[in-house]
């Protein structure tokens, strides 16, 4: 059924909308003005109009709903006229919208996880050959934060194919992809034999990659078994659960640095545990034992902002949260590298061979994907 709009009056420095489902509206005359359907160029779909050289005084000398069934006003400056869509106004109407309860679109998980793993796998060649696929990938990705492609080809920098058909990779000086090796002399415990507690990669940046792949060439030696913990579930529970060190953690800013002897920079960054988003739901999650600097908070609070971190890391490796798994020639390990953390035990690089190829890739391509293909914009 098409929406229509039934009734329109005056209010203040707005106009008030009755729609022909009984739904009540009220649109800013500033608003209205800016989001003219004539404000934008239609190539570029930049807004031409600049709102700023309007008076804050602007409002409709007339308006009215025309033959057409849009909204019709003729401003009180600048000589113009504005037709509004019924079905643009009713689809962006921003009253209707914040009475709606914010929805999540975040499905947390525990070690149950591993009972299901199939629940998070794709085949790679169905990403490769169906958008239907791909969508598949990107709303793992999206919701559960963590996917495992199966049957990838195991030649090097053989990724790239299926990645590209999100976008393009975020560069690093690891490069892309970075060898995931045992190596003398490295300059990441990741290279190393050593287990790798769980954590994030690359905290010490203001933007850390938003999502990682672990691409799986080679895993002969014995050991190497890999780990991840959903940590917007851990920051979810204590949030419902430890109250006080829930705000310590969302309120207090950690320091993480780098020290790569290879570089000649010093990366350093202060961000807290556990951030938010504009609706309260969890944005990023900053842990990492090996990367958090010397802390620089004030003295009162030290005593608190430790234990707090000690709380949270546990519980990031609590068998309750965290999944145990292993990976095979072929996964591609992929996750949102700002929810997940993720981890592996010390392997014998005696006993065999072990080499993983990681890509980074940011948030915004994942999502914008996503939306893209499912038309949600
Ligand atoms: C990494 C990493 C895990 C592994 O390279 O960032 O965490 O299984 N690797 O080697
Ligand atoms: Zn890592």
């Amino acid at each position: 059924m098409t929406i229509t709009i039934s009734k329109i009056s005056q209010n203040g420095s707005g106009l008030d909308v009755v729609w022909s489902d009984g739904k009540k509206s009220n649109f800013n005359f500033m608003w209205l003005r800016d989001n003219c359907p004539s404000a934008h160029d239609k190539d570029s779909r930049h807004r031409m109009f600049n709102i700023l050289k309007v008076s804050k005084n602007i409002k409709p000398k007339k308006y009215n709903v025309n033959s057409d069934g849009k909204l019709e006003i003729e401003w009180s400056e600048g000589d113009h006229t504005s037709y509004f869509d019924p079905s643009w106004l009713r689809e962006n109407c921003y009253t209707l919208k914040n009475k709606e309860k914010y929805v999540s679109p975040y499905q947390l998980w525990g070690s149950s996880l591993v009972n299901n793993l199939q629940s998070i796998s794709i085949e790679h060649d169905e990403i490769i050959n169906s958008d239907e696929g791909l969508i598949k990938w990107l709303e793992l990705l999206h919701h559960k934060g963590i996917a495992l492609v199966k049957n990838a080809p195991t030649e090097k920098e053989t990724a790239f194919p299926v990645l590209n058909r999100i976008s393009h990779t975020r560069e690093t000086f690891f490069k892309t992809p970075f060898e995931v090796i045992n190596v003398p002399k490295p300059n990441n415990s990741a290279y190393t034999a050593h287990d790798l507690r769980n954590h994030m990669d690359l905290p010490w940046f203001e933007n850390p990659p938003g999502y990682q792949f672990l691409h799986c060439l080679i895993n002969d030696a014995e050991g190497g078994d890999s780990s991840a913990v959903d940590g917007f579930a851990v920051a979810d529970y204590l949030r419902k659960n430890e109250k006080e060190i829930f705000e310590t953690l969302v309120s207090t800013p950690l320091k993480f640095r780098d020290k790569d002897y290879t570089q000649e920079s010093h990366r350093s960054f202060h961000a807290t545990a556990i951030s938010l988003t504009k609706d309260g739901d969890y944005h990023d999650i900053r842990f990492s034992v090996a990367t958090m600097d010397a802390l620089d908070c004030h003295p009162d609070i030290m005593d608190n902002v430790y234990k707090a971190h000690h709380r949270f890391g546990n519980l990031l490796h609590d068998d309750k949260f965290q999944i145990k798994f292993r990976l095979e020639p072929g996964d591609i390990f992929s996750f949102n590298n700002r929810r997940l953390l993720h981890g592996r035990t010390a392997f014998n690089p005696n006993s065999g061979q072990r080499h993983l190829q990681g890509y980074y890739m940011d948030r915004d391509e994942i999502i914008g994907r996503l939306n893209f293909l499912k038309k949600n914009v």
